[in-house]
C-alpha cells in the first residue's frame, strides 16, 4: 500500500482503489450474499464492484466526510446506469448499526504501523497508519464487528504482513473467530492476505 498510496493518495482526501482494495472485493465476490456491510469504503469502489457482481444489498460507511460524499457519488451513478447502488453511512467502525444485521462485514482497514515522519494529521493518514503498531483501528474491529453480524454470518478483513498477522489471530480468536485465509498475494514490500473470520 505504501508506493501507491504515495503515488496516488498525496494530494487527495480519499484512499482510491490499489491492490488490497482488489483483493478484498475479490475475497468477496462469489462469496458473500444477503446484507453486507463495507466499512472504511473509502471511494466506494469495493461496495460498488459488490453491487455489480453480487447479488447482496450492500451498505458502505467510513469516518471520512469526503470518502462517504465519493461514495455516495459513485453508487448515485451505479443507479444512474441501471444497477442497484448502495447506502452509505458516516461513522466510527460499527457504531451506526443495530445488532445482528449483516450476513457478512468486509473492511481494508488503515494497517501500516506509524511513521513518525512521514505522518500527516489528514484524512490520507487516517486511511493509511494503524497507529504505533499498525493495529489501533483493527483491534477495536475484532472487539466490535461480531455484534452486528447475524448468527451465521462472517467477516472478511484484508490483513498487511506489516501489521502483525500473528497479533491480529489472536485478537480474532480472543473475539471467538475461527479464521479461514481466502485469498494472499505477495509484493516486494508486504504480503497482503483477506482472512475470513466466522
Ligand atoms: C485503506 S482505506 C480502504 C478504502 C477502501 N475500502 C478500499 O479498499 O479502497 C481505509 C478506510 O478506512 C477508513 N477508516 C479509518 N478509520 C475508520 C474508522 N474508525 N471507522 C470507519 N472508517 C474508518 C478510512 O477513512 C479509509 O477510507
Amino acid at each position: 500500500m505504501t508506493d501507491l498510496a504515495e503515488r496516488r493518495g498525496m494530494n487527495t482526501t480519499v484512499y482510491q482503489p490499489a491492490e488490497d482494495s482488489g483483493l478484498l472485493a475479490q475475497a468477496a465476490i462469489g462469496r458473500v450474499s444477503g446484507r453486507v456491510l463495507e466499512v472504511g469504503t473509502g471511494s466506494g469502489w469495493v461496495a460498488s464492484q459488490l453491487v455489480q457482481k453480487t447479488d447482496a444489498d450492500v451498505v458502505a460507511s467510513d469516518l471520512n466526510p469526503h470518502a462517504c460524499a465519493q461514495a455516495a457519488e459513485r453508487s448515485a451513478n451505479l443507479r444512474e446506469d441501471g444497477h442497484r447502488g448502495f447506502d452509505v453511512v458516516r461513522g466510527n467502525l460499527v457504531d451506526p448499526f443495530c445488532d445482528d444485521s449483516f450476513d457478512a462485514v468486509a473492511f481494508n482497514p488503515p494497517y501500516l504501523p506509524e511513521d513518525l515522519e512521514a505522518a500527516r494529521d489528514d484524512w490520507m493518514e487516517v486511511a493509511l497508519t494503524g497507529g504505533e503498531d499498525g493495529r489501533e483501528i483493527i483491534d477495536p474491529f475484532l472487539d466490535t464487528v461480531g455484534r452486528v453480524l447475524k448468527p451465521d454470518g462472517e467477516v472478511l478483513l484484508l490483513v498487511s504482513s506489516l501489521t502483525g498477522y500473528d497479533e491480529v489471530l489472536a485478537r480474532a480468536e480472543a473475539n471467538g473467530f475461527g479464521h479461514d485465509v481466502v485469498v494472499q498475494e505477495s509484493y516486494p514490500y508486504e504480503t497482503l492476505s483477506v482472512l475470513a473470520l466466522k
